[in-house]
């Protein structure tokens, strides 16, 4: 049975499902067991998001967050650093003393090393009446918000201790794991092999946390909760796809991390390649996570390896950034100062199946570039040069349909319209849907999503081990430089759009990087 609401909304449900599928659902009782709690993640991100789940109503009716981390720190001490973090990190959220005391009563603190059994055998003790006291019946969300060399340690330090054991019918245990996951294939491969000999991938839950982004997680409801996009999807329409994510900043005190990691390794192995998968994958059968996640595993499949001349490097220079001075990447702290990692990369990838033969997906991103911009541009072809063209204004362009994931979040069409007046002139004209225009709310970060998720069990939004691996195999060539670990990256100037040789990786093809926002 179904019927209509006011507002046209159906309401009801069909073979016992409940249609109000866009409400989340609100997880079970759990233990959530942060560690790397005194962190930069955990102030900047987890923190803040769950403080927002929980003013929202969303966290589970009973649960407790376990802060696990090497140094002493006084329970009060501890809270008070939270409370902080939330009001520097989620300032919009409201912060009143009622909702912040019952949050704070969550919050326990464990010291521990993570690096003996002690360690390990202290932190179930006191798990334990923790669990009690907020009768969260067992079930436990592990969050590792560690180095990534912890990784495999702390899950293998739990497994000995039975911390991540499941039994049927009992309580279920997962592990959320942190980016990168993994510096290669290789050593992808090798903390898989680890971690799977102490849970199973039904428990591991990998974060790219651009796929808790709204924006990113609306590309599939835009191709196939709607008739119009999916009939111009494909190498018949798309003349190209073209991706960026630029940001302003500088590797901001991360010079150690980033020099070690690089732009192909920090964004394109994972957040670019995810939506590039969600751009061109296939409908998934059901939207469940292996439904979804076997369609990208495709995609991935299909990606042609890389060659030297479809990929340019660069490397930000020092300059002058809105009148303030900005150092060259080599002269960041952390970093050496003949360091060849790229803070700037863009490829041409091809995915060769049917749908996409020979339609170029270029993917750039970089850091201290013109503009904090994430979006997918879809041009089109062009129509044949027979009415109109001639009498377009001279730079109308072919349509382009732009997924804007960050900021001014929405989609827009670039389209011809006849001028109004005498004569007959085509002019560009742009069609837009703003999320907050249309939806009068600001959007929640990713990891809200994320950790809900998680608590319910939904690895729809992780990455599964076949696609992160699929992603390193694809990008392994390009972060060995061919054989040739010294390539030079392009200098760029701070505040640019990158290197020349990214617009020329698509001026060889006679295109151009459509910039907007
Ligand atoms: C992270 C990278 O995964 O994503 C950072 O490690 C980058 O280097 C960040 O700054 C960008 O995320 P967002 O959500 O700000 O686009």
């Amino acid at each position: 049975m179904s019927d209509t609401n006011g507002d046209g909304r159906i309401a009801g449900s069909i073979n016992g499902l409940a249609r109000d599928s866009d409400l989340p659902s609100k997880p079970g009782p759990c233990a959530l067991v942060l560690f790397g709690a005194t962190g930069d993640l955990t102030r900047r991100k987890l923190l803040p998001a769950l403080y927002s789940l929980h003013v929202q109503g969303l966290l589970p009716e009973r649960y407790a967050i376990v802060a696990v981390a090497r140094r002493e720190r006084d329970i009060d001490g501890y809270r008070e650093d939270a409370l902080e973090a939330v009001r520097a990190y989620a300032p919009a959220v409201p912060v009143n003393r009622q909702a912040w005391d019952t949050f704070a009563d969550k919050i326990h603190y464990i010291k521990a090393g993570l690096h003996s059994d002690d360690d390990f055998r202290r932190l179930g003790e006191t798990l334990a009446p923790i669990e009690q006291e907020h009768a969260t019946e067992g079930n436990r969300l592990f969050y590792l918000a560690t180095p990534p060399e912890a990784f495999s340690v702390v899950v293998e330090g739990l497994g000995r201790h039975a911390l991540t054991a499941e039994q049927p019918d009992g309580p279920w245990r997962r592990v959320v794991i942190e980016k990168p996951f993994g510096s290669d294939l290789a050593s992808s491969l090798e903390l898989n092999r680890r971690l799977t000999a102490v849970i199973s991938e039904r428990q591991i839950f990998r974060i790219d946390h651009y796929l808790g982004k709204e924006t990113v997680q609306n590309i599939l409801v835009m191709r196939f909760a709607n008739r119009l996009f999916e009939l111009l999807w494909s190498r018949l329409y798309v003349d190209n796809v073209q991706l960026t994510v630029a940001e302003t900043l500088g590797v901001e005190g991360r010079g150690g991390y980033f020099d070690e990691s690089g732009t192909i390794r920090d964004i394109i192995q994972n957040h670019g390649l995810q939506i590039l998968t969600a751009i061109a994958a296939e409908p998934p059968v059901t939207l469940e996570a292996d439904a979804i996640r076997d369609e990208k595993v495709k995609v991935l499949r299909a990606i042609r390896t890389p060659l030297r001349h479809d990929v340019a490097f660069g490397q930000y220079d020092a300059g002058l950034v809105n009148g303030q001075r900005t150092p060259a990447y080599r002269s960041e702290p952390g970093v050496a100062a003949d360091s060849c990692t790229e803070t700037y990369a863009a490829l041409r990838l091809y995915v060769d199946n049917w749908r996409w033969a020979g339609v170029p997906f270029y993917i750039r991103s970089g850091k201290r570039l013109a503009r904090r911009l994430t979006e997918v541009v879809l041009q089109l072809r062009d129509v044949p040069d027979v009415l109109y063209s001639r009498l377009t204004c001279s730079e109308m362009p072919a349509n382009r349909i732009t997924i804007r994931i960050q900021p001014n979040e929405g989609i827009e069409i670039l389209m011809g319209a006849k001028e109004p007046g005498a004569g007959m002139r085509v002019q560009p004209v742009r069609m837009r849907f703003a999320y907050e225009q249309e939806f009068g709310k600001a959007i929640p970060d990713a990891y809200e999503r994320l950790l809900i998720n998680a608590m319910l069990g939904d690895a729809s939004l992780f990455a599964r081990h076949d696609e992160v691996d699929l992603a390193w195999q694809i990008l392994t060539p390009v972060l060995h430089r061919w054989g040739d670990p010294l390539t030079q990256p392009n200098a760029y100037a701070p505040g640019s759009w990158g290197p020349s040789s990214g617009d020329q990786l698509l001026a060889a093809d006679g295109r151009n990087w459509w910039n907007s926002g």
